[in-house]
C-alpha cells in the first residue's frame, strides 16, 4: 500500500513535538514488558464467532497479512514518505507474535496506539480510528484472534531514517491529535445511522483513506470523509453531498459495499480490498446501517446527468476524443458506454469520471486495472494500461471527451495534467 502522502512530518515540527515528548518518556519507559507467560484464552463460541466478524469489519486482515504469507503472519510493507514500516505478526505465537498479550496489553494497542513493552505504535497502525472502538468489541477480537494458528513469522524492523524512527516523538504527535475519533452522539439520529458511524468511522476505518490529512500526517477530523489523493488512486469524497452529485444511491451504495460493483462502476484499487475483505462480510443489517450514515437521515437525490449527443461532447473536448475511444476502449466498454454485465463495468455514469478531479480518470488509463475477482463469483476482466498508446494531448482529449459525454463535468483536463501522472 502506498501511503505517499502520510505523515508528512516536518523536521522541525518533529522537533518540537520530541521536546514535548520528552516529559513523558521515563514514565512510559518503566514497567515496559516483554516476557510473561503465554496467554491461554477460553472463551465462549458465539464471542469467538462476534471477534471474527469484528476483525472482518475492521479489516485487520488488510495489513497484517502480506499479499504472499501466513494469514495475520504479518510482513505487509506501508510506504511512508518517511521511509517503511512493516504491519506486525498479530497470530498468538509467542515469541513472534501476540502469544504473550494479555486482554488489556491488546487493549492498550488498539485504543492507545501502545506496544507491550510500553513503546509508542506508529498511526501506520489505525488505532486513531479503533481508539472508538467498545472495550467488549476489541476483547471478541482478542479472543478470536487468540485462537488462531500460530505462525513463526518474525517482525521486520522499521525502516525509518532520523528523526522519524524515534518512536517517543509519537507521544507528542498523539498529545496533539488522539482524540476521540467518534464525537458525542447526535440527538435526533436514527439508530442505523450511530451504528452506521461506528462500522465507517470506527471499524471500517474509512477516513484513514477517505479524510483529508494536515501537515503532521494527521485526519483533519473537520472535514470527515472529504476525499484524500493518500496514493496514485484518490480515496473519493464520500460524504452525503459528494456520493449524490455522482448518482449514488441507497441502493447503488449498499450494492458497492456488498459486492463492489455497482451501476455506478466498480471497485479498484485498495478501495478492491478494502470491499473483498471488509464491506462484503457484512450482515445485511450493517450493510444498511453503513449506508445511512454514509447518506446521511436525509439522503440529497442522487444527481442525474444531461443527456449528450457524443458529437457535441467531442467538440466540447475540442479534439478527437471519440476517435480514440472507438479505436481503443469501445471494444470492451461498448460504443455507448454500456460495458458487459458482470466483465467490464459501465463507462456512462460512471462516478469515476463524475469525479471533479480527474486523477482516477487518468491513473485507470494510463496504468490499467489488473483481473479482479469480486464476491458472488463476478470477476472482472483485465483493463490494459494505455501509457504507451496515447500521448499526453491525446490522453487529455480522450479523458475530457468521456467527463463531457458521460461524466458530467468539464472539459479541464490538461496535457500537463497527465504528464504529471505518468
Ligand atoms: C492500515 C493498516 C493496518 C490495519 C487495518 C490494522 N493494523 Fe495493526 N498494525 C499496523 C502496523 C503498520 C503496525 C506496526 C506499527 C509500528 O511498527 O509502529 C501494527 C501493529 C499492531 C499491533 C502491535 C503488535 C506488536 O507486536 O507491537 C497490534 C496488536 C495490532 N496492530 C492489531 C491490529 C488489529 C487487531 C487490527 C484490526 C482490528 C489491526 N491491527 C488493523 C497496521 C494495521
Ligand atoms: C480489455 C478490455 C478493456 C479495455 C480495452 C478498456 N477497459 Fe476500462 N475497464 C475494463 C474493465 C474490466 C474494468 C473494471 C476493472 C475492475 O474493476 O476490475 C475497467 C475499468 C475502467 C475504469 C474504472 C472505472 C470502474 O468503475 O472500474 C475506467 C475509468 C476505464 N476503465 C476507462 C477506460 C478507457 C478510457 C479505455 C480506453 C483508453 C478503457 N477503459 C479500455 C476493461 C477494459
Ligand atoms: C485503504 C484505503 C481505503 C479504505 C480503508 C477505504 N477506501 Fe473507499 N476508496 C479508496 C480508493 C483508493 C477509492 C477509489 C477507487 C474506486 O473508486 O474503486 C475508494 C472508493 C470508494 C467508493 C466509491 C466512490 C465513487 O464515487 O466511485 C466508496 C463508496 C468508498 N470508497 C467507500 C468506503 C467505505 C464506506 C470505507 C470504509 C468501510 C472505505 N471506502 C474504506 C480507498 C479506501
Amino acid at each position: 500500500m502506498i501511503l505517499r502522502r502520510w505523515l508528512r512530518l516536518g523536521v522541525a515540527a518533529m522537533a518540537v513535538v520530541v521536546a514535548a515528548a520528552a516529559a513523558f518518556v521515563a514514565i512510559r519507559l518503566l514497567g515496559g514488558e516483554t516476557g510473561g507467560p503465554a496467554q491461554v484464552v477460553n472463551a465462549p463460541a458465539d464471542v469467538i464467532a462476534r471477534g471474527k466478524y469484528l476483525a472482518e469489519a475492521a479489516d485487520c486482515a488488510a495489513c497484517h497479512s502480506a499479499p504472499v504469507g501466513a494469514p495475520l503472519a504479518g510482513g505487509l510493507a506501508m510506504q511512508t514518505g518517511f521511509g517503511t514500516i512493516y504491519a506486525t505478526n498479530i497470530t498468538p505465537d509467542p515469541e513472534d507474535g501476540i502469544g504473550r498479550w494479555s486482554a488489556d496489553d491488546f487493549w492498550d494497542a488498539l485504543h492507545d496506539g501502545l506496544r507491550r513493552d510500553g513503546r509508542q505504535l506508529y498511526p501506520a497502525m489505525p488505532y486513531t480510528s479503533y481508539r472508538g472502538m467498545t472495550r467488549a468489541d476489541a476483547d471478541a477480537i482478542y479472543a478470536w484472534l487468540m485462537q488462531q494458528k500460530p505462525m513463526k513469522v518474525a517482525n521486520r524492523p522499521t525502516e525509518l531514517g532520523f528523526p522519524y524512527n524515534l518512536r517517543i516523538a509519537m507521544i507528542g504527535w498523539n498529545l496533539l491529535f488522539l482524540t476521540n475519533s467518534i464525537p458525542a452522539s447526535s440527538a435526533g439520529s436514527s439508530a442505523a445511522w450511530q451504528r452506521g458511524r461506528y462500522l465507517v468511522d470506527v471499524l471500517g476505518h474509512c477516513g484513514e483513506c477517505h479524510t483529508p490529512r494536515g501537515l503532521l500526517g494527521e485526519m483533519e477530523l473537520s472535514r470527515p470523509l472529504r476525499g484524500f489523493a493518500f496514493g496514485r488512486v484518490a480515496a473519493p469524497d464520500i460524504t452525503p453531498a459528494g456520493l449524490a452529485s455522482r448518482g449514488w444511491s441507497a441502493a447503488s451504495l449498499g450494492t458497492y459495499l456488498g459486492r463492489g460493483i455497482a451501476r455506478q462502476g466498480s471497485a479498484f484499487a485498495e478501495m478492491h480490498q478494502a470491499v473483498v475483505l471488509s464491506t462484503r462480510n457484512l450482515s445485511t443489517d450493517d450493510n444498511t446501517a453503513m449506508v445511512a450514515y454514509l447518506l446521511g437521515d436525509k439522503p440529497p437525490p442522487p444527481a442525474t446527468l444531461p443527456t449528450i449527443d457524443p458529437a457535441a461532447a467531442n467538440a466540447l473536448a475540442e479534439g478527437a476524443g471519440r476517435t480514440s475511444y472507438v479505436a481503443l476502449c469501445a471494444g470492451c466498454h461498448g460504443l455507448e458506454g454500456n460495458g458487459i454485465p458482470n466483465t467490464v463495468v459501465a463507462l456512462r455514469n460512471n462516478s469515476t469520471l463524475r469525479l471533479a478531479d480527474p486523477q482516477n480518470l487518468i491513473v485507470a488509463m494510463l496504468d490499467g486495472i489488473g483481473p479482479e475477482t469480486f464476491p458472488h463469483r463476478a470477476a472482472m476482466s483485465a483493463m490494459p494500461g494505455f501509457a504507451d498508446k496515447l500521448s499526453d494531448e491525446q490522453a487529455a482529449t480522450l479523458a475530457n471527451y468521456l467527463r463531457v459525454v458521460w461524466g458530467g463535468q468539464q472539459p479541464d483536463v490538461t496535457a500537463a495534467a497527465v504528464r504529471a501522472l505518468r
